[in-house]
């Protein structure tokens, strides 16, 4: 009873995160390891913050930049691919997109793509001329179409677009592909990539209350922090001081690798050193090859420039 009193309270920041979807539960990860602790009940449509004045709002993915847009939240992570559709469409009732793109967020990597049924010739844009395509997404198709000079009927379809030309309604599709295992089960195959679209942070960029703005600059400082650490290690090693340079060509996005000379080991030091991206075993091996001796790779748990 107080939590839903609190949650419609204006003092308090609200993000907008996918119901139920392909972004869901890397999204509340995200939430999670920028420290907020939250209960969700089942069904529950907003869950609010036990230790930070921040609110979950869980909606359909396509209604995040409209509630970001009519400032219902502060904050959204959405697609890419919704972010786009969106903008299109805002564009062409000329309405300004009021939603701004904080980062590109490490998760829900995905495809829009066009996929024709099994048996279609497909040979580039050009074989799309004069084919009916159902979409969700029909803005960027007319987009696509438009740079390629083509004519083509958009069939514009809520959802279920993968039964389309089995049903008679389309002759080919553009829709999100992850695994690929939506469209075998449809008897269609990958024909064009329209869109690379991943998870995408976005505020609104109406002025955020004064009350609010610290918890905004210290939430978004927190997600920039998570995701430089995802791919980033620390790495260890010993090695002759001599093997530096080669070493630090290596190291793969290091900054200024910390130098500690090891006692009575001769010119022998120690090298640690926070990587920007993974360490695979083949860097490792090249280091042993320029002499690095007791490499350890670790996680980096937490990162505040
Ligand atoms: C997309 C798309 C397909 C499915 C493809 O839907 O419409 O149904 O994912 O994924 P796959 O290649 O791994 O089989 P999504 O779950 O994103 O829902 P939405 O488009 O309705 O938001
Ligand atoms: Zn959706």
């Amino acid at each position: 009873m107080g939590s839903e009193l609190n949650s419609t309270d204006p003092m308090r920041l609200k993000i907008a995160v996918q119901k139920n979807g392909r972004l869901t539960d890397s999204s509340l990860d995200l939430l999670s390891r920028c420290g907020l602790k939250y209960s969700r009940g089942k069904d529950q449509l907003m869950c609010y913050g036990e230790n930070m004045p921040l609110d979950v709002l869980f909606v359909r993915d396509d209604d995040i930049p409209d509630l970001v847009q009519e400032d219902v939240c502060d904050l959204g992570l959405v697609g890419l691919n919704v972010v786009q559709e969106k903008r299109l469409a805002f564009a062409a009732r000329a309405i300004a997109p009021l939603f701004e793109t904080v980062q590109l967020l490490d998760f829900g990597r995905c495809k829009l793509c066009i996929a024709v049924p099994d048996g279609f010739d497909y040979r580039g844009a050009q074989s799309l001329q004069g084919k009916r395509i159902a979409t969700t997404y029909p803005h960027i198709v007319g987009r696509f179409l438009a740079d390629h000079g083509i004519a083509a009927e958009v069939v514009v379809l809520s959802g279920s677009v993968e039964i389309a030309p089995r049903l008679g309604r389309a002759d080919l599709i553009c829709d999100l592909v992850s695994t690929g295992s939506t469209l075998a089960a449809n008897h269609l195959r990958h024909a064009e990539t329209v869109l690379d679209s991943q998870a995408v942070l976005i505020r609104t960029p109406v002025p955020i209350a004064p009350e609010k703005q610290e918890w905004t600059r210290r939430l978004l400082m927190r997600i920039d922090g998570v995701e430089q650490v995802k791919g980033s290690k620390y790495i260890m090693l010993h090695a002759p001081r001599s093997a530096l340079p080669a070493i630090a060509k290596l190291l793969p996005g290091s900054e200024a690798p910390t130098v500690i000379p090891l006692e009575g080991r001769g010119d022998r030091v120690a090298v640690h050193a926070v990587c920007r991206e993974n360490v695979f075993w083949e860097t490792l091996e090249e280091l042993k090859g320029v002499g690095a001796t007791s490499v350890l790779v670790l996680p980096v748990e937490k990162m505040l420039a």
